[in-house]
């Protein structure tokens, strides 16, 4: 077996452990994942108690509750507290979700929190999603037609607009990129589960007319072929998603075209 030697300043340290707040109920033990580029040190797991009296039941909540009670550096993205937006993913007790569709209550013990693996990290819990999006761009994720446009809108049979349940939910909050080893290991060649299920949303489109484009641009040993059907990507997807499945029918409609 091959073994690495993680460089020194990649090692997670045992960082602070924040008082316990005064005059609290329930407390819930938070270990978060801390790292700061403008400090010349190590990332740190710091530990927080939050008050459950005083918070509300989700992750998300327990991590609002901190900054706002105990330490407002603590830095994390998230906007509609609703699983729609996609900013709050992160790694939470072993695995990428939602923190705000995340309930404390299906965690056993402490809740442990680190960024999404394998990316780079802004600070704290906010990873760099600059190549995760531009490939998100790079399939091209929109109607592309060259027929006359139609006067008033492109119709869609009630069958055709069915094909794309399963698809059009992606909320591209890179949970299943982020779990994928395929994509640890060639992300900057292979697209990824996500941009992969987005691309074949548009490949199944009736309305869409640009699908053999859309192939030949998939028709490669990396941007397609790096997924190995592992499933760890349908098994992270908070909404429910099969991009795997959606990954296996372009291949299917690549063979096709070939015969
Ligand atoms: S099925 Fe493919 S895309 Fe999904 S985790 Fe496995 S290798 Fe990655
Ligand atoms: S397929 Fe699921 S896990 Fe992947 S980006 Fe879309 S919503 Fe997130
Ligand atoms: S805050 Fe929008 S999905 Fe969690």
């Amino acid at each position: 077996m091959v073994e690495l030697t993680l460089p020194k300043n990649s090692r997670v340290t045992q960082g602070k452990i924040w008082p316990v707040p005064l005059r609290a109920g329930e407390l819930r033990e938070y270990h978060v994942y801390r790292w700061n580029p403008d400090d010349a040190t190590n990332p740190r797991l710091d530990t927080y108690h939050v008050d459950l009296d005083d918070c509300g039941p989700m992750v998300l909540d327990g991590l609002i509750w901190i900054k706002n009670k105990i330490d407002p550096t603590l830095t994390f993205r998230r906007s509609c507290r609703e699983g729609v937006c996609g900013s709050c993913a992160m790694n939470i007790d072993g695995t990428n979700t939602l923190a705000c569709t995340k309930d404390m209550k299906d965690i056993k013990g402490e809740v442990k929190i680190y960024p999404l693996p394998h990316m780079p990290v802004i600070k704290d819990l906010v990873p760099d999603l600059t190549q995760f999006y531009a490939q998100q761009v790079s399939i091209e994720p929109w109607l592309q037609t060259s027929s006359v446009t139609p006067e008033k809108e492109w119709k869609q049979s009630h069958e055709d607009r069915v094909k794309l349940d399963g698809l059009y939910e992606c909320i591209m909050c890179a949970c299943c990129s982020t779990s994928c080893p395929s994509y640890w290991w060639n992300s900057d060649r292979y697209l990824g589960p996500a941009a992969l299920l987005q691309s074949y949303r548009w490949i199944i489109d009736s309305r869409d007319e640009a699908t053999g484009d859309r192939l030949d641009n998939l028709e490669d040993p990396f941007r397609l072929y790096r997924c190995h059907t592992i499933m760890n990507c349908a098994k992270a997807c908070p909404k429910g998603l099969n991009p795997a499945q959606a990954i296996a029918e372009i291949k299917k409609l690549l063979v096709e075209r070939r015969t």
